[in-house]
Order: structure tokens, then C-alpha cells, then sequence
């Protein structure tokens, strides 16, 4: 792959809750050479804050990607925090051995990191949500206007089909559907990267193996995916869904899902549905579009982008 000059890049700002999938999406967004990251956040979602924090540097200081991380919300705008150890183990982010990453300052708080860079970069920023929406809600309420600075919003989250979380909801909206009430009414265009798509987006253990070949960074990335492919398995997968990288991927390469500009409401107080994405196909509400919704994927194009990523890397950390 052709390296891209520095200006090519897109410029984005990464908002995470690694999390084995967020783990690989940020190793696709430093891998391809595609974007120019210029601060990563995390939030409380897979894991609790502190874990989430953790596993951020821990994964970034082992692919040595030189980025400020931020630390976020310890918990959603108005519920209890719901976590995810039967997916992602205690830490988070069980499964390889990384190294604890060196001890920091205190970090800056993740509204700062976003408010802040959104308000002082020259141009038009890429916002990547990867977990619940609470620290980019919380940044939209608080500074309203870093909205004109936002170029949009490609988050993973939701679905126009099924959940995964309940029958009705998937994970990062239902954690905090009022985050995600805030963002999806607050008329930044937004790119729904759905489990429409991401249940497609799977890695085969094949897939896995050849990576497990390839190096320190692949050998890493397949012992992410044998931890995660135990919840899959066990759920009936044939390969292990990498959620959040599909989100990366569609910032630097738009066309590898296809999309439908559609209305999308977020339920917040249903009996059995709250966290749904409700997704207006026909029409029916009148209400104007406000996503859109990715609802196919080009798998072989993504699971290409993610090899080609980690063989970028390799060349990176064996030279350390
Ligand atoms: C989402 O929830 C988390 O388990 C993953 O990291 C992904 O962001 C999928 O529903
Ligand atoms: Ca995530």
C-alpha cells in the first residue's frame, strides 16, 4: 500500500471502550496510514473508565503510536453502568499479555481533549465513536459549538434489524440510549455503523491463524480474537464479528458498506425496546433523515484492510 502524505489524511478524533474490537479498530486506524488520529478517549462501556483508560495505553503503547489518550465518563448519562466482562473478561481486554503501559500525568479529561481539538484544528474533524455515546454527548451539550467543526460522525452502534444486547438493542446504545439521544438529535450528519453490518464483518479462524504468522502485532491481534471468539462461539458465530473496525474502516474507504439516508430515533423509555434504534424505512414518521444507515458490507475488502494494517505495523514494532 502506498503510504498517504500526511495532508491526504483524514483527520479524526477517537472515542473507545476497548474492548477486543476497539482494540483492532485502533490498530486498523494506525495501521492504514489513512488517518492523522489526533487524540484518542475512552469511556466507560465494555469495562469500567479505569479499565477502558488502561486497556487504551496499553494497546497503543504496544503498536507505539505517539497519541494523547484521554480519559472519559465513568459512567452513562443517567443509569447505572452496565458492562460486558461475558465478552471481553475482567480486564476488559483479557486474553494477550501487553505490557502495563509507562505510568502518565493525569490525564486530561476526554471533553477537554474533544472540545478543545475540535475548536483549535484548522479544519473539519471525523469523530469515531466506538462505545456509548456519554463522553460526545457530554461534549455536544457542553460546547455546542464544536457541532460546526464536526465533518461527521461515524460511530458503531445500533441496528436496524436485530439487538445483542436484548432482543431490541444493541450494546453501545442501550448502555446510555440518552447519549445517544443527544447525538442523534443533535444534527451533526452521522454515519450508523449497525450490527446490520458488523455481524458481517466477521474474521474466520483461518483468517485468525494467518494473522497469529505474521509477527508480534498479528500475534496479538489472535490472541484478542481467541478470547473473544469464546462469547461468538458459544452465540453460534463462524468467525468473530470485529465491530468498531468496520467504523474506522468506513472513514478512510466510505464505499466499502453501503447506506440508506434515513430517520433514526433512539427509544429511551420502552418496556422491552429501550436503547432501539428505530430506523424509518418508509417514510412514515415525516420526519427528515439524520443518518445514515450502513446496511451492507464488502467483508473481503475489510478483513484486506485490517492484514494490511497489521503488516504495516510489524515493520513498526520489530524496528523498536
Ligand atoms: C459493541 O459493543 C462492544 O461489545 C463492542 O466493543 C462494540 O463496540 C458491539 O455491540
Ligand atoms: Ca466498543
Amino acid at each position: 500500500m502506498n503510504e498517504v502524505t500526511d495532508s491526504k489524511r483524514i483527520p479524526v478524533l477517537i472515542d473507545c471502550d476497548p474492548g477486543h474490537d476497539d482494540a483492532v479498530a485502533l490498530i486498523l486506524a494506525f495501521g492504514s496510514q489513512r488517518l492523522d488520529v489526533l487524540g484518542v478517549s475512552t469511556v466507560a462501556g465494555n469495562s469500567t473508565g479505569l479499565n477502558t483508560y488502561r486497556n487504551a495505553r496499553k494497546i497503543l503503547s504496544f503498536i507505539g503510536a505517539d497519541v494523547e489518550v484521554a480519559k472519559g465518563a465513568e459512567k452513562p448519562i443517567l443509569r447505572p453502568l452496565v458492562i460486558a466482562p461475558n465478552v471481553h473478561g475482567e480486564s476488559g481486554l483479557d486474553g494477550p499479555m501487553l505490557p502495563e503501559p509507562e505510568p502518565k500525568r493525569p490525564p486530561r479529561a476526554a471533553i477537554d481533549l474533544i472540545t478543545d481539538t475540535l475548536l483549535t484544528f484548522p479544519g473539519k474533524v471525523t469523530l469515531v465513536p466506538t462505545g456509548p455515546l456519554t463522553n460526545i454527548a457530554i461534549a455536544l451539550l457542553a460546547r455546542p459549538q464544536i457541532k460546526d467543526k464536526i465533518d461527521r460522525i461515524v460511530l458503531m452502534g445500533g441496528a436496524a434489524l436485530e439487538g445483542n444486547w436484548t432482543p431490541a438493542a444493541e450494546f453501545n446504545i442501550y448502555v446510555d440510549p440518552e447519549a445517544a439521544r443527544i447525538v442523534f438529535e443533535s444534527g451533526v450528519p452521522i454515519t450508523m455503523i449497525g450490527l446490520d453490518v458488523t455481524h458481517k464483518a466477521l474474521i474466520y479462524p483461518d483468517e485468525v491463524e494467518a494473522l497469529r504468522k505474521s509477527g508480534r502485532v498479528g500475534r496479538v491481534v489472535a490472541e484478542l480474537m481467541d478470547f473473544y471468539s469464546i462469547f461468538y462461539r458459544q452465540q453460534g458465530f463462524k468467525g468473530n464479528p470485529i465491530h468498531d473496525a468496520v467504523a474506522v474502516a468506513a472513514v478512510f474507504e466510505p464505499d466499502i458498506v453501503t447506506t440508506r439516508y434515513l430517520h433514526v430515533d433512539i427509544e429511551t423509555s420502552g418496556e422491552f425496546t429501550v436503547g432501539r434504534t428505530v430506523v424509518d424505512f418508509s417514510g412514515v414518521t415525516g420526519k427528515s433523515p439524520n443518518c445514515h444507515v450502513a446496511l451492507g458490507l464488502d467483508r473481503e475488502r475489510f478483513i484486506k484492510l485490517i492484514f494490511d494494517a497489521v503488516n504495516t505495523l510489524e515493520k513498526k514494532v520489530a524496528d523498536r
